[in-house]
């Protein structure tokens, strides 16, 4: 059975103020649509773990950047309903701008610090907006979980604390990212890759876990890093914005994965930027 639409935040505080007067916990996936594996993996811990469940679906333009992008970016409604029909879930909130929006609104949500690298420096503004509408989809939700992939594992942080920080009472919960096949991270912008494209993007995944392989066996990072961008550029890749060690406590740059860590990447193939991160052993400083 298809679920059902809400498009309206006083629709959806009717039904949530119901479930919550019957005690039911609420679990929330924010979206932006284009629904594939991964985020159905997001909807069925969100079932596993609450009594209700919404999916929202808001392509929310203060996150994107360039003009060209929000208007590229997949929209698929109906798809998208008929995907989460089989997990029977209590609402698809599907608000237009004026829900989220409305006119005259001048607050916006800034995380410090652990924005100012990676997707960060790279796509100015994009976590305020990011920050701003999961702040408002936290509070027009009143949910007790939020769930997030690790595929977007900055975004993953910068939403625990944007709510740690507002006290918006909250479990924000990171679940596993999702691949393909050929280890191509799942993503609703793979849907713009042209069929080349697509045979190629599985090499960042690829150049990332032997990467990861090579500081397990203790090497250092700044010639691997030099050796992938190499790699990527040569397998079509134009450009990297980063790939990069970090840690994954404050996202500080690491030269050996000391302390747990994650390698990063963002490049572009063919007009699409891709985005990956894995997880790193943590290799002992020695002596
Ligand atoms: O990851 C996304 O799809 C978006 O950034 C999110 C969390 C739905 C906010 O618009």
């Amino acid at each position: 059975m298809t679920p059902p639409i809400v498009r309206t935040l006083a629709e959806l505080r009717n039904a949530t103020r119901g479930w919550h007067r019957a005690g039911e916990s609420i679990g929330v996936v924010p979206t932006m649509g284009a629904l594939h594996d991964g985020h159905l993996s997001l909807v069925a811990a969100a079932k596993a773990a609450c009594d209700r469940v919404i999916v929202t679906i808001f392509v929310n333009p203060k996150q994107f950047n360039q003009a060209s992008d929000l208007d590229n970016y997949p929209r698929t409604e109906e798809e998208d309903a008929r995907k989460l029909a089989r997990f029977a879930v209590d609402a698809v909130y599907v608000p237009d701008v004026s829900q989220i929006y409305p006119e005259g609104f001048a607050t916006n949500v800034s995380v410090g610090g652990m924005t100012d690298v990676l997707c960060g420096a790279h796509r100015p503004g994009h976590f305020d907006g990011v920050a701003t509408v999961v702040s408002k989809l936290f509070t027009q939700t009143s949910a007790d979980k939020g769930f997030f992939g690790e595929k977007d594992f900055q975004q993953l942080m910068v939403v625990q604390r944007m709510a740690r920080d507002l006290d918006i009472p909250i479990e924000v919960v990171g679940c596993p990212t999702i691949r393909e096949e050929d280890g191509l991270a799942m993503s609703s912008r793979n849907l713009l890759l042209s069929d080349r494209a697509r045979i190629k993007a599985p090499l960042l995944s690829e150049v990332m876990q032997e990467v990861a392989e090579k500081l397990a066996a203790g090497e250092s990072f700044a010639p691997l890093q030099a050796a992938a961008v190499a790699r990527l550029t040569s397998g079509g890749f134009t450009d990297i914005d980063y790939f990069e060690l970090r840690s994954c406590a404050a996202l500080e740059a690491l030269e050996w994965p000391t302390e747990p860590a994650r390698l990063f990447a963002a490049a572009w193939l063919a007009g699409v930027r891709l985005i990956d991160n894995i997880d790193v052993p943590v290799v002992p400083a020695s002596g």
